[in-house]
């Protein structure tokens, strides 16, 4: 297959009505913190098991296109010893990979981040690939403030995420494009939407100079919400302005846009979601890239113990079903008992 034809067939396998793309790219620190919260080490034992648990969940293929992982899973087999990539694709749900190294300080610029990755990038590309992963993530973080972010940071992470996306293309590796503002701090809505729209216009702006193919990508962004210091926005009022953002400044090539829940309730990120997906047709798919509110309810069924595994894949697919839901705007809150 040409590289064209493999970066479009890949969309249309991830881009798909009703499924979303499932974010399991923890790395290491971060899964510890998630694992710390029901009481569980963090092991390479204990990360296979339960992410063995939740890929091999019945039907997820259903409602989940896709799967982030972290290098150290695109690696590991299964508890049934199937190499982690192949479960997924027996599951019908393409592999991705998380490829950036995280972020640190941007020198000279205080309060602002910057993601690190670029270097033997092109390299790394091709053994994820050998390795079956079709598509990556590139995760840039902003924080807010008055005067954050500054205009170093927005240029500065816009340009790491093209420069990722074009090596990714170039190789056959559909990429996620993901600008997360944070939802940290007592900013206002309205704060955030002016942010959001610095952040994901300057993002098009490198996209285009490096010539990203936009309708091989996918950009996963932030809602629009208040800081979570604040009192939060109804579902309603996340919708609209979130839409509003995103009218202005993504291109209508982009065949899909998968939402990050940064620190949202699964119950949160559901609803807003599915309030996007109510108020009728977009140029794009609206769905979802979750990690936290898609598997909170299942780390907790799992608690560290392989005897709850029904339990896990049970919450597991419930959670992806409802946002499924929220795909089509079909959710109801009730639907959750
Ligand atoms: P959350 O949905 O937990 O924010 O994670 C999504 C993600 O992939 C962050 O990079």
């Amino acid at each position: 297959m040409s590289i064209q034809n493999e970066l479009l067939a890949t969309i249309q396998d991830l881009v798909q009505p009703g499924k979303g793309i499932l974010a399991a790219d923890e790395s290491h620190p971060t899964i510890a913190k998630r694992f710390k919260a029901v009481g569980v080490e963090s092991t390479e034992d204990k990360r296979r098991e339960y992410r063995s648990l939740i890929f091999s969940t019945p039907e997820l293929g259903e409602f989940v296109s896709g799967v982030i992982l972290f290098e150290e899973t695109l690696g590991q087999n299964s508890l049934d010893k199937v190499s982690i990539p192949k479960l997924l694709e027996s599951q019908g749900i393409v592999p991705g990979i998380k490829v950036d190294k995280g972020k640190k300080p941007l020198v000279n610029a205080l309060g602002d981040e910057i993601t690190y990755g670029l270097d033997g990038l092109d390299d790394r590309l091709e053994i994820y690939k050998s390795q079956g992963a079709r598509f990556a993530k590139w995760r840039a973080v902003y924080n807010i403030s008055d005067t954050l972010p500054s205009r170093q940071a927005l240029e500065a992470n816009a340009e790491m995420l093209a420069r990722y996306a074009a090596l990714c293309q170039s190789v056959g590796i559909v990429p996620i494009v993901e600008p997360e503002v944070l939802i940290s701090g007592g900013h206002t809505i309205e704060r955030s939407a002016e942010v959001n729209e610095a952040v994901i216009a300057e993002v098009f702006n490198a996209l285009r100079r490096h010539r990203v193919q936009l309708e091989a990508m996918i950009l996963k962004p932030s809602m629009v919400t208040p800081g979570n210091e604040c009192a939060k926005a109804s579902a309603e009022e996340v919708a609209e302005a979130t839409l509003r953002v995103l009218r202005r400044v993504v291109p209508a090539a982009v065949p899909g846009i998968n939402f990050l829940s940064g620190g949202q309730t699964p119950e949160e990120a559901t609803l807003n979601l599915n309030a996007m997906n109510s108020l009728g047709q977009h140029p794009w798919i609206l769905s979802f890239s979750y990690g936290r509110a898609l598997q909170e309810p299942a780390q907790k069924a799992w608690a560290g113990m392989l005897d709850n595994a029904q339990a896990v894949q049970h919450a597991m697919l419930k959670r992806a079903r409802l946002c499924g839901a929220a795909c089509s705007g079909s959710y109801k809150p009730d639907m959750e008992s």
